[in-house]
């Protein structure tokens, strides 16, 4: 079985006092509720501490939305793997859409990225997904591929089942536009046939691959349901209690 997650990336949203009133609003609703996935916040690094006094039992897992592809060192403005691993985080984003586009990341970082996590014992969230334009060229099926194999396929399979995907068109993400499911489900399929050609069926059946882009709860359930999804990368309606409770409920 493979681990189903409903994972919040909560960008670079809220001040210390709204995430605090979030992470206990969450504390609260896990204690209170039985849910049938694992749910993982990805907060400013700033308030990564605070999320782990607030979850001090694991209720919920804790992860950067970046690390950098270095150890330690002058590299101002970073977080290494060493200081995620220091304060027992579960994990870090790696390769997200804004990473990309903003600050020029490529599969090559993310590829030491996810290796650098994989030794400390972090679970690396490894994201891709394509433009719309390499959509319209009829490219995804090909540039996902290569995103993967970059990114990943320096690793043994014990290695890359431990890692997480989620893909996340370009185009659907934080636009209101989401892939239909049957959408989503082609490309899942695609990234777990590319992942058993290289490493067999049985280590791509235990790829966690999750689904990112204008998820919001009244299409999660359908999104969900799909056969190779195995949850969600939630940006925008992760912000709130009400709408990230109704996403993690899809999977009751
Ligand atoms: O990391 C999350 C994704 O970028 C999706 O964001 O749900 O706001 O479209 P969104």
């Amino acid at each position: 079985m493979r681990r189903k997650i409903v994972a919040g990336n909560w960008k670079m949203n809220k001040n210390v006092i709204d995430a605090q009133q979030l992470m206990v609003q969450l504390l609260s609703y896990k204690n209170n509720n039985t849910t049938n996935c694992e749910v993982w916040i990805a907060p400013p690094s700033l308030y990564l501490m605070m999320a782990k006094d607030v979850f001090e039992k694991d209720e919920i897992g804790v992860f950067a939305q970046d690390i950098s592809e270095h150890e330690s060192g002058a590299y101002t403005g970073e977080i290494s793997v060493d200081m995620l691993e220091s304060i027992d985080a579960t994990g870090s984003l790696i390769g997200h859409s804004e990473r990309r586009q903003y600050h020029g990341e490529t599969d090559s970082h993310c590829n030491r990225k996810v290796k650098l996590a994989l030794d400390k014992g972090l679970i690396p969230v490894y994201c891709n997904g394509e433009t719309l334009e390499q959509r319209k060229a009829g490219q995804h099926f090909e540039v996902v591929k290569n995103q993967t194999e970059v990114a990943l396929f320096t690793l043994t399979a014990e290695e890359i089942k431990k890692v997480v995907i989620a893909y996340e068109p370009v185009w659907a993400i934080g636009t209101g536009e989401t892939a239909t499911p049957e959408q989503a489900q082609e490309i899942h399929a695609h990234i777990r046939s590319i992942i058993a050609a290289k490493y067999g069926q049985e280590v791509a059946d235990e790829v966690s691959i999750l689904y990112g882009g204008s998820v919001k709860p009244d299409n999660a359930k359908e999104i969900f349901s799909q056969p190779d999804i195995d949850g969600g990368l939630i940006g925008g309606a992760a912000l709130k209690l009400e709408d990230f409770s109704k996403i993690i409920e899809a999977f009751n």
